[in-house]
């Protein structure tokens, strides 16, 4: 059995200022996690070679991975964090207040609503499907580090979650979810680094 380590990454500014998507860096909190992920993975990860730690292009995932040491880091645009669209940015409030229809469309069905000129669940799910590949082809450990929509929908794959679960899969910060696929199945350690 070999494991496939998924987190978040660290606490980013807009995650303090609860907006949604963007570009930020971290926050402190953010950072520290940062660094006991990585001792975390070396670590854990000590005589594994051929893993890899795989990030989506946004600063946030990058600057996570970046105290890491000792593997190589792949960046992955397919596991940036769902696109919001005209949304991008705003909060949840804002949203209410200033898109109420949209608002209340995405409470609806969180599944398939789709942020205009963004993407919805179903869009996230679709544009896995090479990662999910390529992740089943590894034979060595994987640490995913991405974000919150798009590791529900990871999680959701290999724990074998309903499509309609997955906008609610519970994906906290500062938490490592530890895969482990074996003859009898997949077992599943969730680590939370942080309080
Ligand atoms: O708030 C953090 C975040 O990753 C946003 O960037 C993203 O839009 C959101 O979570 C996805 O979660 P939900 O689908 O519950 O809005």
């Amino acid at each position: 059995p070999r494991p496939i380590l998924l987190t978040r990454h660290g606490e980013s500014m807009d995650n303090v200022r609860g907006r949604i998507g963007g570009d930020t860096e971290l926050s402190e909190a953010g950072g520290v996690y940062s660094k006991k992920l990585a001792n975390f993975v070396e670590k854990r990860l000590k005589s594994e070679r051929a893993a890899s730690i795989w990030t989506s292009t946004l600063q946030r995932t990058i600057l996570t991975a970046s105290p890491i040491g000792g593997f190589p880091k792949i960046q992955w645009r397919a596991l940036d964090e769902i696109y919001a669209g005209v949304c991008d940015g705003m909060t949840y409030e804002e949203i209410k207040k200033n898109m109420p229809e949209e608002y209340q469309a995405r409470k609806k069905d969180k599944l398939r609503y789709r942020y205009p000129r963004g993407e919805s669940y179903l869009d996230v799910i679709q544009r896995l499907e090479p990662v999910i590949i390529e992740l089943e082809r590894q034979r060595a450990p994987v640490v995913v580090i991405s974000h919150q929509a798009v590791l529900r929908a990871l999680y959701a794959y290999f724990a074998d979650r309903p499509l309609k679960e997955i906008p609610h899969i519970e994906v906290p910060l500062h938490t490592i979810i530890e895969i482990q696929m074996g003859v009898t199945g997949v077992q599943e350690k969730r680590y939370k680094l942080m309080d």
